[in-house]
């Protein structure tokens, strides 16, 4: 065998592995043996750059590259789905069905309706050749690498590419295995061309996972699995999407020569041509029937490795989809039936109260421990003082706890069911803060109560802390929230300047084993003394100066002293400066408590002023410009055209108006974009035009 013949083989092997592992649960060979194949096929490969492949299994771990999404055109608009939450909607449905189809005969398909992010799929002569997003359902952005990232979907059906058909029936018809998917004999034939539908998302297990793990990083978590794999899948390096786990299931089969009228027919001939079709599917052929489904997994998707919001219902004919047609937005011959939140009632048995790094209060119930979506659950925000009043809320009342799309379940309401009985004391909120004492206070249009003593309250002290030394802001990543815990209550530190002035004994005390952790500490406080200024501006914790707004104050007042020094005025002359923030950071610099701390880390050597390499890299060409970039770049990534952009002074701005001072426009412009600068006269430049421009 050449290699060459073996290259194709080991492709065919893999990717029939892959889907024995990832879409049939059914391994036939060790994780060991898997790798060593990947191993060869990948020294094969180096060897052979000729015969690359994007479609070749070593692709589906992705890149450390950063990659663009381009838009492109749907082939076949995506639509989206009528919603119902009411079971007396979906009869309705299903009678406007049967009128509408003259009293003919019909089936409804009934399938779990997934929660993540819709895909469409197209593949021509059995390869995947492009992955599209959803978008407006026009157009969308082209995701093709990092969907062929998800081991559960296929990205050749066929090793045809390989040559001859006859590679193929050696490969498969010795083992007993029948052919790439362990079809003796293949039924129906996959088109030449089609488009198949679906959801990519994200299972529990890994959205888990994926959780602790930013937890541990200190990284703001995910919400619920649909955000974590849309995140994912946004994301610009494809070795991310690798790493997160993501899975998908294909639920329409689009084109011009499908094997059957029947779209569940359909459905199982794609899902024997090897993807990942439920095996929830069912078709249904009264409205009983219907009822009988979405009762049934109303509870049983709690089951379920993957989240879902719902059912849908479909016509299975395809002639008889046709005969419905479409309204504006969606089709007559589908509905989806959304499932309520889940919810629970448990006893409220007391109200707590938390306080936050910034100092807002918020209400905590304190319940019963109840069941609800897969864990037990004892707290439920109340979110602010309003809400508590609103829901007259009694201790001992019976309560409706939600868990919505947030991580922390909430309270939704009392529970009316228990009405008659006696209710316990009234709920008050507090006056004055649980952790030190302080009369809280309200700030103009804003729900919350806070604490205002920053400076001698225990949560915020150590928050702020937290925040400091957090990873985007000073990075001493040895130091969590359980360590500064301990520090705070050995009396070590009151502030974040106080981190300075630890010494390597006082952290370790009189415990060997902890020298080692207790100099690592130190080391990597030392070396945040490096971090550049826009960094330790985000550091000092001032409200409304985020990571973004930090980097464009550090810009423009270049040093902590003129930014202390700066008036409202000041401030205003920056474009996305407004007042609130303006505000906030005059405040912040006339209390006299930062101003020492402000002057203890310039004592520590921290970076308090633009570096001189940032500076000199600065100038004012761009000034007062509002750029929009377009397309896709040759020599800069988006991100530091964004970048360049800010460090000459202008402005990159998202969308094209009269505003506009000119576009950036790489390969593969928008349409939409280009006919709307050529229709307001705006002036469109290229990626060499706008180095020279900055000098570069
Ligand atoms: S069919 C014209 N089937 O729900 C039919 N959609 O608005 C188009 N979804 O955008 C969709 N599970 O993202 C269909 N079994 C399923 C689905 C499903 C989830 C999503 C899809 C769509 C939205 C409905």
């Amino acid at each position: 065998m050449t290699e060459q013949e073996r290259i194709m083989q080991l492709r065919a092997e893999l990717h029939r592995h892959n889907h024995n592992y990832y879409v049939l649960n059914q391994p036939t060979i060790s994780d060991q043996e898997f790798d060593a194949l990947m191993r060869e096929l990948q020294d094969l490969e180096a060897l052979h750059p000729e015969l690359a492949d994007p479609n070749s299994p070593t692709q589906r771990v992705g890149s450390d590259l950063s990659q663009e999404f381009v838009q492109v055109e749907h082939i076949r608009p995506m639509l989206s789905l009528a919603n119902t939450y009411n079971k007396e909607e979906v009869r309705e449905f299903y009678n406007r069905v049967r009128e509408g189809l003259g009293g003919e005969s019909f089936e409804i398909c009934c399938e779990l309706k997934f929660d993540g992010l819709s895909i469409s799929l197209h593949y021509e002569d059995g390869r995947l050749v492009r992955a599209v997003t959803r978008g407006d359902g026009v157009r969308g952005d082209d995701v093709t690498a990092n969907i062929r990232t998800i081991r559960s979907i296929p990205l050749n059906l066929t090793d045809a590419e390989a040559g001859s058909k006859d590679v193929r029936r050696d490969l498969f018809s010795t083992d007993g295995q029948g052919d790439l998917f362990g079809r003796a004999e293949q039924k129906n034939p996959w088109p030449r061309e089609f488009e198949i539908r679906g959801e990519v998302l994200m299972p529990w297990e890994s959205f888990e996972a994926l959780n602790r793990e930013r937890e541990a990083a200190e990284e703001p978590l995910f919400a619920n699995p649909r955000n974590a794999a849309s995140g994912t899948l946004k994301s610009k390096q494809t070795a991310v999407v690798a790493k997160r786990r993501l899975d998908a299931y294909l639920y329409y089969l689009l084109g011009d020569e499908l094997p059957s009228d029947g779209h569940f027919e359909n459905l199982e001939a794609a899902r024997s041509w090897g993807f990942k079709v439920s095996s929830h599917m069912r078709k249904a052929r009264s409205l009983d029937e219907v009822f009988a489904f979405i009762d049934y997994w109303d509870t049983e998707r709690k089951n379920l490795p993957v989240a879902t919001d719902g059912i849908v219902l479909k016509v299975n004919s395809q002639r008889q989809q046709q005969t419905l047609g479409m309204t504006a937005k969606s089709p007559r011959w589908a509905i989806a039936y959304k499932f309520q939140a889940e919810q629970a009632s448990t006893v409220l048995r007391e109200v707590t109260f938390q306080v936050g790094r910034t100092g807002a209060v918020t209400p905590v119930a304190n319940m019963d421990p109840v069941q609800l979506s897969g864990t037990v659950v004892r707290r439920a925000t109340l979110h602010n003082a309003d809400f508590v009043a609103q829901l007259d809320l009694h201790v001992g009342d019976h309560v409706l706890v939600e868990k919505g799309g947030e991580i922390i379940p909430k309270i939704v309401a009392v529970d009316e069911a228990f009405a008659h009985q006696p209710r316990g004391p009234k709920v008050e909120f507090i006056t004055c803060c649980p952790e030190c004492g302080a009369p809280l206070v309200r700030y103009e249009g804003e729900a919350a109560w806070y604490c205002p003593n920053e400076t001698g309250c225990p949560p915020q002290i150590k928050g702020r802390i937290e925040h400091f030394v957090s990873r985007r802001a000073m990075n001493i990543d040895t130091l969590g929230p359980e360590t500064i815990e301990d520090y705070f209550a050995r009396g070590l530190i009151r502030n974040y300047a106080d981190l300075y002035e630890l010494q390597v004994d006082q952290l370790s005390g009189a415990n060997d084993s902890r020298i080692r952790s207790a100099r690592k500490t130190i080391k990597a406080i030392d070396e945040s003394r490096q971090v550049p200024f826009e960094r330790v501006l985000f550091a000092l914790g001032i409200r409304f100066v985020g990571e973004s707004v930090a980097k464009t104050l550090a810009r423009n007042f270049k040093s902590i002293d003129a930014l202390a020094q700066a008036t409202l005025d000041d401030f205003l002359q920056i474009n996305s400066i407004g007042t609130a923030i303006a505000e906030s950071v005059i405040q912040w610099f006339r209390n006299e408590d930062n101003l020492r701390l402000v002057e203890r880390l310039r004592g520590y050597g921290l970076q308090l002023q633009l570096s001189e390499e940032t500076l000199s890299q600065q100038s004012d060409r761009l000034a007062g410009k509002s750029i929009v970039i377009s397309g896709v770049f040759a020599h800069h990534s988006r991100d530091e055209y964004k970048a360049l952009i800010e460090q000459h002074g202008g402005k990159n701005v998202g969308s094209i108006s009269a505003k506009t001072s000119f576009v950036l426009a790489g390969e593969n412009m928008g349409p939409s974009k280009l006919e709307k600068a050529q229709k307001l006269g705006i002036d469109i430049i290229d990626e060499d035009q706008f180095l020279q421009m900055i000098g570069e």
